[in-house]
């Protein structure tokens, strides 16, 4: 065999694994169920996690975007992003399994955020400032500019954040100032949530939680 030949056979092999590799993700989420039979205990039986005051939050999965979900089990894996709770749960995940339960999840129905209901009508007032229109004098782009009108997610890469509980958006928001997240490739929100003050932060997290996105479903007990 000559070297272009060779050099042809080494280009089908390699598309042929990036093909294989490409079905390999590819989702199922009946075999997702099974696989996350563990996950219900924090996460719950429909998804919807629930808002620990004064604790870890367990954030809603149902309905997030199937590679937002697999991209966070991957970054929880690799160290990325930092969580003890999840590190544990998303290394009994073979790269399948991950494909799976995010598949799984993903078509769940959205369930309502819990945690905001609380807070008094000045807060949401700033959490909507924030959430809509962003505040220039702090340098804050509105949240909606990314995450999209209403705050229910843009494709892959912009998360749902309405109707999540506000107990997780503010630790996320806090993990992001700290850096113990960091699995941003461009730190877009490292750059936001450094900007944001503990009341900001508190303001549009109680907002988001209040806010149904398009959450049809009671949050399931
Ligand atoms: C003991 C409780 C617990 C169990 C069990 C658990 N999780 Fe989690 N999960 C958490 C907590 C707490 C967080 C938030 C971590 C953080 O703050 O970064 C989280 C976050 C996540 C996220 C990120 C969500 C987002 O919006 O970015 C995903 C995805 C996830 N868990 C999937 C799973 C899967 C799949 C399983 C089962 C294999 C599982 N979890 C089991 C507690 C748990
Ligand atoms: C310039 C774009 C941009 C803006 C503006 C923005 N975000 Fe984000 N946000 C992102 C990206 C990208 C991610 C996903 C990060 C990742 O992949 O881990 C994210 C993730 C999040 C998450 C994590 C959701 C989850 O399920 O874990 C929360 C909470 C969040 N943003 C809240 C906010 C809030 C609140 C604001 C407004 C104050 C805001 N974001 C503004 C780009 C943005």
């Amino acid at each position: 065999m000559n070297k272009k030949c060779l050099s042809r056979l080494g280009l089908l092999v390699g598309i042929s694994l990036v093909a294989f590799g490409a079905l390999a993700q590819q989702g199922d989420a009946e075999r997702g169920q099974a696989a996350a039979a563990t996950c219900t205990a924090c996460h719950q039986a429909y998804g919807s996690g629930m808002n620990v005051p004064n604790g870890e939050s367990w954030p809603r999965l149902a309905g997030l975007n199937a590679d937002y979900i697999a991209k966070q089990l991957h970054d929880f894996q690799a160290g990325q992003r930092q969580n003890a709770t999840m590190a544990t749960f998303a290394n009994m995940l073979d790269d399948q399994q991950i494909a799976d339960v995010a598949e799984y999840y993903s078509q769940m129905p959205l369930t309502l955020g819990q945690g905001g209901d609380q807070a008094d009508e000045a807060l949401l007032a700033r959490g909507q400032q924030l959430a809509e229109r962003g505040d220039w004098n702090a340098y804050i782009v509105s949240c909606q500019s990314c995450h999209g009108p209403g705050g229910t997610g843009v494709g892959s890469t912009f998360p749902g954040v309405a109707s999540q509980h506000a107990g997780y958006i503010s630790a996320q928001l806090k993990a992001w100032k700290t850096e113990t997240r960091s699995n941003d490739p461009q730190n877009l929100m490292g750059a936001i949530a450094k900007r944001m003050s503990d009341n900001d932060i508190q303001a549009v997290s109680a907002w988001y939680a209040t806010q149904s996105g398009s959450a049809e479903q009671e949050t399931a007990q």
